[in-house]
């Protein structure tokens, strides 16, 4: 079956099982910050198991559900409690099969959250970082092979793969919020490994803010269909070798549980500020 056939059976079934019908936009939620979607009005919620071509996720702390809900009348947006990456074993195309139907559904804008390590001194855990840009590290990506012209063209511009107009948003919620929002380079690397403290030193020299293993693959794709992105990290950890101890998947789930609340906040005030202002319509650039 193509990948245009597997993206319309898929789509139907997700339009068949949820009482929203064009969603605005997706919220990709990382390891640990999935409890956003639990705060969405109206809310659908759809086991990626009966998804047709979705894969399961198998990380802890992610529950492989897909959650529909408006954040605002008229602005439904699909929360991905869980994602793909590639560490898991899925080949590119699988990582980015959600966000490809969720397009055909009518997404506009990604928000992506990812969990991540600090390599920047003053991004402490529990530090939330808005993605400037990113360093594809992880050996691969969505966009090789035979390109699907339907989604988009074969050679995508990575200018402002994250959306300037997107981050000065963000930025303006924070503030008004009196929330710490710093700013950085993300580089996505394909674990499932934490790196080593010379990986470490090799990142920051090459301009790394921040260190995960998700994200790219989703950003990448995005670009490619024309929708535009913001990133949100949330510092878990310090990168290894800056920090005094060993590095845990139970540090960062703990880390995550307590920037929550912060968390939650931001993403909350951003989509509604996207859902109020004309930022996304095709008349305004970036
Ligand atoms: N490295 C890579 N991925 C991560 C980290 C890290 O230190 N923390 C959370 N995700």
């Amino acid at each position: 079956m193509s990948l245009h056939e597997q993206l319309l059976e898929a789509s139907a079934y997700i339009k068949n099982a949820s009482s929203h019908k064009a969603i605005r936009g997706v919220v990709v939620l990382g390891s640990g910050l999935g409890e956003f979607a639990d705060t969405l009005p109206n809310a659908d919620v759809i086991e990626y198991a009966k998804i047709p071509h979705f894969q399961t996720s198998t990380v802890q702390g992610h529950a492989g559900r897909l959650v529909i809900g408006e954040i605002a009348p008229g602005f439904p947006v699909a929360c991905m409690q869980g994602r793909f990456h590639y560490y898991e074993g899925h080949g590119m195309n699988q990582v980015v099969f959600p966000l490809r139907v969720l397009r055909q559904l009518g997404a506009e804008f990604l928000l992506v959250t990812n969990a991540a390590g600090g390599i920047q001194p003053d991004l402490t855990p529990g530090t939330l970082m808005l993605i400037e840009d990113h360093l594809n590290l992880i050996g691969n990506n969505p966009l090789i092979g035979p390109n699907h012209e339907f989604l988009g063209s074969r050679f995508t511009d990575m200018t402002e793969a994250y959306s300037k107009t997107l981050r000065e948003v963000a930025l303006s919620v924070a503030a008004e919020h009196g929330m710490a929002l710093k700013s950085g380079v993300y580089a996505g690397l394909s674990g499932p490994m934490y790196e080593t403290p010379a990986e470490i030193r090799m990142l920051r020299t090459l301009g790394a803010d921040a260190v995960g293993m998700s994200t790219v693959p989703e950003v990448i794709a995005a670009n490619h269909m024309g929708i535009k992105v913001l990133g949100i990290s949330c510092i878990t950890n310090q990168a290894a070798g800056l920090s005094p101890h060993k590095l845990s998947h139970q540090e960062v789930m703990e880390t995550a549980e307590h920037a929550k609340q912060r968390f939650v906040t931001l993403i909350q005030g951003t989509l509604l500020r996207l859902a109020a202002q004309p930022v996304l319509s095709s008349q305004v650039s970036s």
